[in-house]
């Protein structure tokens, strides 16, 4: 994905950000057209209008809060705030999840074993992600698989919404539970869209960013 915010601790120092709003949508880093049980309608429809979306109105709450000033009202610099953060997070959490799919679905076997050392087992972390997702059928929110930077631990992350991601830390694997995402295909069957995202996950990007993310780890403890 081109968008430098999910580069990770590897960008470098602070980027400088002089002009707000001008975030930009960046394209599938996939072929729609070629995965399995997600229709190119419904991925081409949940790129365009839901992480669009959030990409677009991110820019509009950028260009407004730059207008604001000492004399503007609290409560609405408060309100702007809250939807930065919102439309933040969804633009971030969308460009992580369209960049863990397109895959085979197969993990090599060093993501296989980073799984077993934290959950026991493959199987294991799979049965409680799965199950994670399962709880947010028929709602809404996203499934997180994050590294943590400060126990350093693997974790599975349930976020009733955009704004309930876990502190200090790295989402390696981002499911996205909102119905947006599978209603089109699949009903309510909420079940038959997490086979389905399985399927197709890349895993190759997952093992990059625990990779990276080791990497920060230890850069963060010298
Ligand atoms: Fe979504």
């Amino acid at each position: 994905m081109a968008n430098p915010n999910v580069g990770g601790p590897d960008a470098g120092p602070v980027a400088t950000d002089p002009t707000p709003g001008k975030h930009p949508i960046a394209p599938l880093p996939f072929d729609p057209t070629r995965l399995k049980g997600l229709s190119e309608k419904l991925l081409r429809s949940h790129h365009e209008n839901n992480y669009g979306g959030a990409v677009k109105n991110l820019n509009k709450v950028e260009e407004e809060l730059a207008r604001v000033t000492k004399d503007t009202p609290a409560f609405l610099a408060g309100g702007l705030k809250e939807r930065e953060l919102v439309f933040n997070n969804s633009m971030v959490l969308h460009e992580l999840y369209f960049g863990n799919l397109g895959g085979d679905g197969k993990p090599g076997s060093a993501i296989q074993a980073a799984l077993s050392r934290a959950f026991g087992s493959l199987a294991r972390w799979e049965e409680l992600f799965r199950l994670t997702g399962m709880s947010l059928a028929g709602g809404s929110g996203w499934v997180v698989l994050d590294y943590n930077f400060q126990s350093r631990q693997l974790r599975t992350h349930w976020s009733g919404n955009h704004s309930q991601t876990a502190a200090s830390s790295q989402p390696l694997l981002v499911m996205d539970m909102y119905e947006h995402a599978y209603q089109m295909d699949y009903g309510a069957a909420a079940a038959k869209y997490i086979d389905a995202f399985f399927q197709n996950m890349q895993w190759d990007e997952v093992h990059r960013r625990l990779e990276r993310a080791e990497r920060a780890a230890s850069a963060l403890a010298t």
